[in-house]
């Protein structure tokens, strides 16, 4: 896959007259860097799989607001995947996908299903934070650029999960509470 893409590259540099700069001189990203990336795409694959079983569990309650909110980040973690896989595609190296965990699609009760997510957003900020820790060490500053996105986005997924545990633990009765679930599918 990697060098069909290479000789279409190859064919276009030599027609515009680049036919002698080597592909070899593309950015490089580190070994390390590259592995935990490849690693974090079924981190990724993993949350996607933990909110889709979310959303089964409070589709089955019958809280479709809710499954909602799951359903939606569920894409979100699917896209932060890709994003990964398309980065590393982009800097060449190779790697294959890891395989991706089981998810149970039952929890305690809402509120340990929210608190769950809150902290596998945790988890997934300390990675990035890795990485990012990781990409320095090794002066790999083209992933460390690209780690930007994901601590930014962090930022962003840690608030949301905090809003839906406040919200919960509020013991505000969710069936009451669509409304409040619309307002944060949109955020
Ligand atoms: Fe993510
Ligand atoms: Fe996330």
């Amino acid at each position: 896959m990697n060098s069909g893409r290479s000789m279409s590259v190859a064919r276009h540099l030599s027609s515009v007259g680049w036919g002698t700069l080597r592909l070899e001189q593309r950015i490089v990203i580190s070994k390390k860097l590259t592995s935990m990336l490849t690693e974090q795409v079924g981190y990724e694959f993993g949350a996607s799989q933990f909110y889709l079983a979310g959303a089964a569990y409070f589709g089955r309650m019958g809280l479709d607001k809710w499954k909602q909110i799951f359903s939606e980040q569920s894409d979100e973690e699917r896209m932060h995947a890709r994003k990964i896989v398309d980065f590393l595609v982009d800097v060449g190296v190779e790697f294959d996908l890891p395989s991706v965990p089981p998810a149970k699609t039952k929890f305690k009760s809402p509120l340990d299903a929210v608190k769950a997510a809150l902290a596998n957003e945790q988890k997934v900020t300390k990675q990035f934070n890795d990485m990012a820790a990781a990409a320095i060490s090794e002066k790999d500053f083209t992933s460390f650029q690209f780690l930007q996105w994901f601590i930014q986005e962090q930022v962003e997924e840690e608030a949301k999960m905090g809003k839906l545990v406040q919200i919960v633990g509020s013991g505000t009765d969710l069936y009451q509470q669509e409304d409040v679930g619309e307002e944060e599918c949109e955020g």
